[in-house]
This record gives C-alpha cells, sequence and structure tokens, in this order.
C-alpha cells in the first residue's frame, strides 16, 4: 500500500480566475493519461485523479499515503454528470445542488453500478461535489470525466491551502500541480449523507443552519452531539489533521483560556519546549517572549479563521514548535467545522478551562 513511487511533479502557475485554455488542457491531458493532478479548489487543494478509472484513484492512495478505508469525493462540473455518478436521486439533491453547487457541498449518493467501487472503498454509495473555483471548473469541463480527488496533502497532515503546502507534502509523488495561489474557504467541504434521512457527516463550508434553509429536517450524524464525539472511534478521529507538533486543545471563556494558555507557555519554556499559539487578531496576548504566535484574523467573522488555520498550523509546525495550543471559536456558523479539525488534529482531547 505504501509502495514508493517516484513522479516528476510539474508545478504550472495559472491565475485563479481566468486560467490560461494551454495550463488547463496540459492538465486534463495528464488527468486522461491516468496520471495524478494537485489543483485548487475553492475550499483545499484537491489531488485528482480520473473518477473512472480504478487504477489511477489507487494511485491517489499511494501518493498521500492513506490507508485504503477512506473514500473519495467524485468532483463535476455540470449537473448532467451527477446522473452518471449517481442512481435514485431524491428531490433534495437537486435542490441542495441549485442552492449550493458550485460550492463547498459534498453529497452522498447511491453510486451507479458502472462507477468503480474503489472511490468509495467498495461502498454502494458516491460522495459527489461540483467546486466552485474557476481553475477545478476549466480543468473538469476540458477533462470532461469526473475527478476522483481528496484534499492534497500527506495522510495525517493538515490539508494544503497552497500549492506551497501539496509540494512540501507530495513533490516527487505526483505529476502536476496546478498553482492558482491560496484556496479561499480554507476548510473541506460540509459532506451531507442523502442516502437516508439528511445527516452532515462532515461540517464544512456550507453551515448547518443554510442547509436546514433549503432542507429543513438536516440531522448533525451524532458523533458531534455532545460527549459521544470523544468517544468515536479511533479510525474515524485519530491522526487526522495533526501536524507533528501536539496540539493542545483549549475550551473555555476566552479571557480564562489565554491566561491558562500563557501559563503552560510559561511552563513548556522551562520546560525548554517552543510553543506555538493559534490566536484571534484581536487577542490581547500576555504569552512569554518566545512564544510563537499564529495570528487567524476575525474581522469578519469566522471566515477568516477558517481560511488561515491550516496554513497557520502548518507555519506553527514548520518552525518547529512541540505543541501548538489552539481554542475553540464556539459551535455556531464555520464554529463548528473548525472546531471539528481542530478536535482531530488534537485527537479527541481537550484542556477544559472553568
Ligand atoms: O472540500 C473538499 O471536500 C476537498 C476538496 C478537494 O474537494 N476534498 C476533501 O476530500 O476534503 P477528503 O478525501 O480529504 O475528504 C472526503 C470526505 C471524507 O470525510 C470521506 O470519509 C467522505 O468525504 N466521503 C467520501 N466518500 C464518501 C462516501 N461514499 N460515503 C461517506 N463519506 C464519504
Ligand atoms: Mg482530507
Amino acid at each position: 500500500m505504501n509502495r514508493t513511487e517516484t513522479r516528476s511533479t510539474e508545478v504550472i502557475s495559472v491565475d485563479a480566475h481566468a486560467p490560461a485554455p494551454a495550463s488547463i488542457d496540459r492538465a486534463a491531458e495528464v488527468i486522461r493519461d491516468g496520471g495524478l493532478v494537485a489543483f485548487p479548489t475553492e475550499t483545499v487543494y484537491g489531488l485528482g485523479a480520473n473518477a473512472l478509472d480504478a487504477t489511477a484513484i489507487r494511485s491517489i492512495y499511494r501518493a498521500k499515503q492513506r490507508p485504503s478505508g477512506d473514500p473519495i469525493i467524485a468532483h463535476i462540473y455540470a449537473i448532467a454528470q451527477l446522473e452518471q455518478l449517481a442512481l435514485a436521486i431524491p428531490d433534495a439533491a437537486y435542490a441542495l445542488a441549485e442552492a449550493f453547487w458550485p460550492g463547498p457541498l459534498t453529497l452522498i449518493l447511491s453510486r451507479a453500478p458502472e462507477i468503480p467501487g474503489v472511490l468509495a472503498e467498495g461502498m454502494d454509495t458516491i460522495a459527489v461535489r461540483m467546486p466552485a473555483h474557476p481553475v477545478a471548473a476549466a480543468l473538469l469541463r476540458t477533462a470532461n470525466t469526473p475527478i476522483g480527488a481528496p484534499s492534497a496533502n500527506r495522510f495525517t497532515r493538515p490539508s494544503a491551502t497552497t500549492a506551497a503546502h501539496v509540494l512540501e507534502d507530495l513533490a516527487g509523488r505526483i505529476d502536476l500541480v496546478l498553482d492558482g495561489g491560496a484556496s479561499n474557504i480554507g476548510i473541506e467541504s460540509s459532506v451531507l449523507d442523502l442516502t437516508g434521512e439528511p445527516k452532515v457527516l462532515r461540517p464544512g463550508g456550507i453551515t448547518l443552519d443554510a442547509l436546514r434553509s433549503v432542507v429543513p429536517d438536516v440531522k448533525m450524524a451524532s458523533r458531534f452531539l455532545g460527549e459521544q464525539e470523544l468517544s468515536i472511534s479511533p479510525g474515524q478521529m485519530l491522526k487526522h489533521y495533526s501536524p507533528r507538533a501536539q496540539l493542545l486543545l483549549y475550551q473555555g471563556p476566552s479571557d480564562a483560556v489565554l491566561e491558562r494558555q500563557a501559563e503552560d507557555c510559561v511552563s513548556a519554556e522551562t520546560a525548554g519546549q517552543l510553543a506555538g499559539v493559534l490566536a484571534l487578531t484581536s487577542d490581547k496576548l500576555d504569552f512569554p517572549a518566545n512564544t510563537l504566535v499564529e495570528r487567524l484574523p476575525d474581522d469578519v467573522g469566522l471566515e477568516g479563521v477558517s481560511n488561515a488555520l491550516f496554513a497557520a498550523i502548518r507555519t506553527l509546525d514548520t518552525q518547529g514548535c512541540d505543541m501548538i495550543l489552539a481554542r475553540d471559536y464556539g459551535r455556531s456558523g464555520l464554529g463548528e467545522a473548525i472546531w471539528d479539525r481542530l478536535l482531530r488534529a488534537a485527537e479527541g482531547k481537550v484542556i477544559d478551562v472553568l
């Protein structure tokens, strides 16, 4: 499964709003030839292969060093492709597609029998998303095949929101990176299961309230409710999004959390450890001088926070932090998705501050 495979990785810079057709043609050719192309989407970078080519899809798992058991989203540019991939599509899917596509919403539907099971790890479902990024849309249109793409990071690393992050994790393992600048949402799509009662399997770029404005009975999967989220099975929870540093996640009133974090940074310094803090731009900080701080902009609600989150974690990690201190930003709107990613990075452990 983790067989090493060396490829020379070409990087092509493209205009995020108006990518040059020749660059898109080149990337589409690589996809059609069964190769691997990392491309920007509005959420995070995806690592794409032809979704109808089981061999190409298998090579994604090798490049990411991702164990099997984690199914892959098929990306499309037109609703007509949905009908090629899925069966018995419920009305709710069309209503949601109308409201949120192209955009950060992934729908789980029943899989059409001719679609390779490897995408869905043998399950009889398929995940489908129509991304909004002009580069992703142009690539999908030109390749004229659905593209299977997980986030373009190595397994267990934070998702990549720039081409530099992709290269950090995957240089020499994939054929091409389309560099279209930073992803603007910065956190992955919401995953909504429509094969039964509508259920959010992963909170993301489209908030629960927004989903409920179209399909009122959408529920959160039970693992997001209360205590159960901490007892989730390891395979689903642990070692996702984890930086090399240990991520410490604090929950409680922000003043009390900042005070406790400052104390813990003093202890870290005494122990000769390097601490890094994820703080909001508006936080007033009183940390020891050698603490590294990455500011997440909170002047426009939580959008700036989600946008900067993975890049900030990678930066602190690259600077050699032994520990990264993060905190809860509430659960409303994008807060739920941010909390989900931080909780996974912290491997499910929360430090409660009263
Ligand atoms: O924003 C995104 O969704 C990004 C961009 C590249 O589109 N992609 C992404 O892919 O985050 P990935 O592989 O890192 O996460 C896909 C999520 C996983 O939580 C996976 O379990 C879920 O979608 N998923 C995929 N296929 C599924 C299926 N058939 N049933 C249930 N969950 C599925
Ligand atoms: Mg991922």
